[in-house]
């Protein structure tokens, strides 16, 4: 099993499509990229350069600008994946607060926002042997990937998942301002111009509201290695 495959994961927020991509990056040896991530730290550097806000968005400014945010992941060995830094600037931590996630689609809507990040997608992917997870994987950067995972589950399993998350990282959120947040992503997210979430023709669609981790690592597994036996 010498040559590569890419591996598109797209689907809502909160599906778990992190933490698949993460097992089988490890599993198959591969490089594990977070879209997300980048979208992320672009809109934390809107954040602080007061293009975006609650009720703003300077969007004229933050395309002008654009070149001054330099973003790239590095590699953390005690943590297994590699971290977003935003002008060598180590953000992991801080993209993803809700602050950040309230303002992100705004930013994720800007088409050249998106060029931006999907040429240096691309660019990472360019030699096969990555799984990377967002929204538009399948359908815009690696529409050639060998295998497509469109990943689903009920706004409410996805609100609770992503509540857990943030109080065992000591933010102070309810439940209910977290599932509101999962619904508007998800109709900002399928309703924009450029890219919209939709599942691609050739993926294969995941509802994981009923399925252990384990259960769904064993069967998406065997997908990948079915691929890599017809290659
Ligand atoms: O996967 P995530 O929740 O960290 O992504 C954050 C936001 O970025 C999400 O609301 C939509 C946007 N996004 C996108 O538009 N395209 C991608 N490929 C990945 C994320």
């Amino acid at each position: 099993m010498n040559r590569k495959i890419t591996i598109a994961i797209d689907g809502y927020s909160s599906t778990g499509k992190s933490t698949i991509a993460k097992q089988l990056a490890k599993e198959l040896g591969y490089v594990y990229v977070d879209s997300g991530a980048m979208y992320r730290a672009m809109t934390l550097f809107a954040m602080k350069e007061k293009y975006v806000g609650e009720n703003f968005l300077d969007r004229a400014s933050l395309i002008h600008n654009l070149d001054k945010a330099s973003l790239r992941f590095q590699f953390n060995e005690a943590l297994g994946f590699a971290e977003m830094y935003l002008n060598n600037e180590n953000v992991e931590r801080e993209i993803r607060t809700l602050e950040v996630s309230n303002l992100v689609s705004k930013i994720a809507a800007i088409s050249e926002v998106r060029k931006k990040l999907v040429a240096i997608q691309k660019e990472i992917g360019k030699n096969k042997g990555v799984v990377m997870d967002g929204r538009d994987i399948g359908t815009v950067v690696f529409k050639d990937a060998e295998l497509k995972l469109f990943m689903t589950s009920s706004a409410e399993t996805r609100a609770q998942r992503r509540f857990k998350e943030l109080i065992e990282k000591g933010e102070k959120v309810t439940y209910e301002e977290v599932l509101e947040n999962v619904v508007e992503r998800d109709r900002v997210d399928t309703t924009r111009k450029d890219s919209p979430l939709l599942k691609a023709d050739d993926a294969v669609e995941v509802d994981n509201s009923n399925l252990t981790k384990e259960a769904q690592f064993e069967m998406i597994l065997k997908l990948a290695k079915e691929k890599l036996g017809n290659i």
